[in-house]
C-alpha cells in the first residue's frame, strides 16, 4: 500500500492531488485541513488548523511498516492579507508564517523521525510558488515563506545526501524532498488575489488578465503533471523546481 499525507485537501490543488491518488486502490490518502470535502474508503481526514502550532506538533503519523511508498505533501498555504508591510497586524504575520513555513517544517521533521527506518519510497513534496523567487508587492509574507520552504527543502536534501554517504547509515533508504511550484492555477487562491485592493497591490490587473485570458491551469491537470513527474523520481534534477520545467 502507498500512504500519502496531504495538507489542504478540502479544495484546490490539494483536493485534486487526493482525487487523483484515490483513483488507484493501492493508494491511501490522509488529508489534513480545517474542512473536509472528500469521502472515500481509502481516505481519512484529520481536522487540523495548521496555524495552530500546538495542534501541528501533536499530529502523529501512522506506522505503515510494510508500506511501499510514504509521502508527505505540504500543500496547504495562503497569501494571508494582500497588503504592504506596515499595514499588517502582527497576528497575521505569525499565522501566515506558521501555515506556510513553520507547519511544513514541523511535519517534515516528524515525518523523517517517524519513517527513518521504514524501508519504503519516502518522499516529501512541498508546494512552492514562483513568488519564492520574485518579489511581489503586497505578498511579503507569502514570497518569503515560499523562499524559506525552498531553502528548507534544499537543506533537508543536502542532509539526506550526507547521510547516504555514511556507510553506517546506508542500510536505511533515505528520503527524497522537492519543493515544486505549480504555476498559476484556477483555485480559491486566485480568486482571493483578484479581490485584493488596487491600492495595496500594483499587479491586480495582471492577475485579472490571467483569468480573463484563460491562463489559469486546471488543478486536475496540474495534479496529473505532479504525479507523472514523481513517477520518474530519479529523473528529477534539483530540489527547488517548477512543474513547467517538466512539461
Ligand atoms: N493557485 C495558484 O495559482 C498557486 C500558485 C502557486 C502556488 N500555489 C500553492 O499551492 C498550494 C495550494 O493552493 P491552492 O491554490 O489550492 O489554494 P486554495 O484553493 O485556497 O486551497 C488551500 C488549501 O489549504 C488549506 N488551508 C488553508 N489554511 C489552512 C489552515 N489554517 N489549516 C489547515 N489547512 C489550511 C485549505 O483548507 P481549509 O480551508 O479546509 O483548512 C485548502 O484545502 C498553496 O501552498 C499555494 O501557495 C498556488
Amino acid at each position: 500500500m502507498n500512504y500519502y499525507y496531504i495538507t489542504g485537501t478540502s479544495r484546490g490543488i490539494g483536493k485534486a492531488f487526493a482525487e487523483h491518488l484515490l483513483e488507484n486502490p493501492a493508494n491511501y490518502v490522509i488529508g489534513l485541513s480545517r474542512q473536509c470535502s472528500l469521502e472515500h474508503p481509502n481516505y481519512k481526514h484529520y481536522y487540523l488548523d495548521l496555524t495552530d502550532v500546538n495542534a501541528v506538533t501533536d499530529f502523529k503519523f501512522g506506522l505503515h511498516a510494510h508500506a511501499k511508498k510514504v509521502y508527505l505533501i505540504n500543500n496547504a498555504g495562503s497569501l494571508g492579507f494582500i497588503k504592504p508591510i506596515g499595514k499588517l497586524e502582527a497576528s497575521t504575520i505569525i499565522k501566515n508564517y506558521t501555515l506556510n513555513l513553520i507547519a511544513p517544517s514541523i511535519l517534515t521533521n516528524a515525518f523523517i523521525e517517524c519513517f527513518d527506518t521504514t524501508d519504503a519510497e519516502k518522499v516529501i513534496v512541498n508546494i512552492s510558488s514562483g513568488a519564492a523567487r520574485t518579489p511581489i508587492d503586497g505578498w511579503a509574507l507569502y514570497c518569503s515563506s515560499k523562499a524559506g520552504l525552498d531553502m528548507f527543502s534544499r537543506v533537508v536534501d543536502a542532509e539526506q545526501k550526507i547521510r547516504a554517504e555514511n556507510p553506517l547509515e546506508s542500510i536505511h533508504k533515505g528520503f527524497r524532498i522537492f519543493s515544486i511550484a505549480p504555476g498559476v492555477v484556477d483555485t480559491n487562491m486566485q480568486e482571493e488575489i483578484r479581490s485584493a485592493s488596487k491600492e495595496d497591490f500594483s499587479r491586480l490587473e495582471d492577475f485579472i488578465g490571467y483569468n480573463e485570458n484563460n491562463q489559469l491551469a486546471n488543478p486536475k491537470v496540474i495534479s496529473e503533471k505532479y504525479f507523472k513527474l514523481l513517477s520518474k523520481i530519479n529523473a528529477i534534477n534539483g530540489v527547488s523546481i517548477s512543474i513547467k520545467d517538466y512539461d
